[in-house]
């Protein structure tokens, strides 16, 4: 499988959440031989859309002649995605979502009603594409941290998502913290082995990985002993 990830993270190779991704691409690995590319996002000269919907009209092309051009080549020809990315403020760090406006000249101005909502009409062709999210964020309580990145996730990739969230990440930088983080990172390896067998993971491996890797108040206290 050919995989782009792209990487959110503004700290590159030292991203808490990359441990994550790798982890996940290792269990990938395990089931089958795969392609991958990891494009740190940060690194990109990607200028924001400008909004003028040029790319819309008449053979989509975007007025700006920076890196996005090739990396949408590069999105049309991969078979999956992989967004590998902190969370920031309730969503994803703004050099991502900038990426994300950019793929603007994918779809034209025209708008059709798809499973009760509006989409606009596709102009090339990434009806073959694959979504994860794979997303670390510094609180503890992950359900209440991630419900607006995992809702907008969902409404910009309906079909062939998978989402993975995970709380405490800046433990997996800690090397203190390997008795609990080596056993989550096992399981994500796991997770990814299945992902690669199946197109998704198994009910059983979201929910082991649903439990933090302690508990809240214990990570509260340690984070607070640090200041
Ligand atoms: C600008 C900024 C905004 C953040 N917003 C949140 C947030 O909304 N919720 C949260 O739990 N953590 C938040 N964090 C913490 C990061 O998600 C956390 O440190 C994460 O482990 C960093 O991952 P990375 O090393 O992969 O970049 C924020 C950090 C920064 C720098």
């Amino acid at each position: 499988m050919k995989i782009l990830v792209l990487n959110g993270s503004p700290k590159r190779e030292k991203s808490d959440t990359l441990h994550l991704t790798n982890a996940f691409l290792t269990g990938m690995k395990d089931f089958a031989e795969q392609e991958v590319h990891i494009l740190h996002v940060i690194d990109r000269h990607i200028e924001p859309c400008m909004g003028c919907f040029s790319c819309k009209r008449g053979g989509g092309k975007c007025i700006h002649g920076d890196d996005m051009r090739k990396i949408l080549e590069e999105i049309l020809s991969s078979d999956l995605l992989i967004f590998s990315f902190p969370l920031y403020c309730y969503g994803m760090p703004a050099p991502l979502k900038n990426l994300l406006d950019r793929t603007m000249p994918l779809s034209t101005l025209a708008m059709e009603r798809v499973d009760g909502r509006y989409e606009h009409t596709a102009q090339a062709d990434f009806s073959h594409l694959r979504y994860v999210m794979i997303s670390g964020c510094g609180f503890p309580d992950g359900e209440n941290n991630f419900r607006a990145m995992c809702l907008q996730f969902q409404m910009m990739f309906p079909n062939n998502t998978t989402m993975l969230t995970v709380p405490e990440a800046p433990m997996f930088n800690a090397p203190e913290a390997e008795p609990v983080t080596k056993p989550f990172l096992e399981l994500v390896r796991q997770a990814g082995r299945e992902y690669a067998e199946t197109r998704e993971i198994s009910k059983e491996t979201m929910q082991k990985l649903s439990v933090p890797m302690i508990p809240e108040e214990q990570y509260a206290a340690i984070c607070n002993q640090t200041q």
